[in-house]
């Protein structure tokens, strides 16, 4: 039986483990993917400790993860624009889970893997590189504005500095100590949040006295709160970790778009290297648990990638 790595019930870390799960059949408008390396976000352990149960419903046991990329095996009766053998990356299918051997992915959160992007890279552009993008367009700023990333060191984070160092943007970026050294190889100013956060907006204003034109924050609460009053216009605060916080300062949601297009729009910009997400670690699926568990610390640094193929990912 094809192999998974998932949780049996709803809970902590100790609900998951290694499970065989039969071959899934792709549905019409679905692929079936063997799986080369799946992406893994902060959402994978929210959905295990079901506190994304209103936005992923799922029935343990369940596989986690939500991207992958890997090689097409099969495809429902109604797609069109994919065949078996492509190579391809995207969001897995509702129900579906991205840490495993196989997994269903819907033609329409789908596109082809450019041949210059490896596996390992491909697998994370749904998510990190396709927040960041979406956010940074949502943003819409130009050259010469600037722009504090709250939480700049893990998988958006990373990709969101590249995109608007490359408009022109003067960006800032908050993390701990041990991301000055990424944040700089990525043209921006690390801003240390240190104990509580309290004295961060003090830091972000020694460098940049009139406060920041635009907040993209990862972090959300207090920490997003801490920040917030950097902004003059609320509508400036964007927010991929906490959009309830965010609306307190007349922010909002940074809005999704999970098309094929969009996501081959992103593909090109690693492809042509000008955006590298920065897969900082490959784990086995055997050890699935190690890769959630650094991201679920709360510090990752860039993208943590699970390799499932037996003929090696990358
Ligand atoms: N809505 C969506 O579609 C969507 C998509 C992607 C992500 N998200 C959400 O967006 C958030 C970020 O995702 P991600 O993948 O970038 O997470 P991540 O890889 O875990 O990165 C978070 C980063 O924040 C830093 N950090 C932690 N506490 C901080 C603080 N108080 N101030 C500043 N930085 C802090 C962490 O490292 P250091 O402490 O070492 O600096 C880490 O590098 C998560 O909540 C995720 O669920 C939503």
């Amino acid at each position: 039986m094809p192999r998974a790595y998932g949780f049996t019930e709803y809970g902590g870390p100790e609900t998951q483990e290694l499970m065989g799960v039969p071959k899934p059949t792709p549905g019409p408008t679905e692929l079936l993917v063997a799986v080369r390396a799946a992406g893994v976000n902060p959402a994978d352990w929210k959905v295990r400790a079901g506190l994304r149960r209103d936005v992923v419903p799922v029935e343990p046991p369940a596989v986690l993860g939500r991207e992958v990329a890997g090689v097409v095996e099969a495809v429902g009766q109604d797609v069109d624009g994919f065949a078996a053998g492509d190579e391809v990356f995207g969001y897995t299918a509702p129900g579906s889970g991205g840490y495993a051997e196989f997994t269903l992915v819907n033609a329409s959160q789908a596109a082809k893997k450019p041949t210059q992007v490896s596996f390992t890279d491909a697998a994370t552009l749904a998510v990190g590189a396709g927040t960041a993008y979406d956010g940074i367009r949502q943003l819409a700023l130009t050259e010469g504005q600037t722009l504090l990333i709250n939480g700049i060191g893990g998988g958006v984070g990373v990709s969101a500095a590249q995109l608007a160092r490359d408009l022109g943007i003067f960006v800032i970026g908050t993390g701990s100590e041990h991301k000055r050294e990424l944040a700089e190889s990525l043209g921006a100013t690390l801003v240390t949040y240190g104990d509580g956060g309290s004295d961060v907006a003090d830091r972000v204003r020694a460098i940049m006295p009139g406060g920041v034109d635009a907040v993209f924050d990862l972090v959300g609460g207090d920490a997003l709160r801490a920040v917030a009053g950097l902004v003059k216009d609320g509508s400036k605060i964007i927010s991929a970790a906490d959009p309830a916080t965010a609306q307190e300062f007349g922010g909002s949601a940074v809005e999704r778009d999970r098309s094929t297009q969009r996501l081959a729009e992103v593909a090109a910009l690693v492809a042509t290297g000008k955006l590298d997400p920065h897969v900082s670690d490959i784990v086995p699926l055997e050890r699935a648990g190690d890769a959630l568990h650094a991201v679920e610390s709360g510090h990752a640094r860039g993208k943590v990638v699970i390799a499932v193929s037996t003929g090696g990912a990358g």
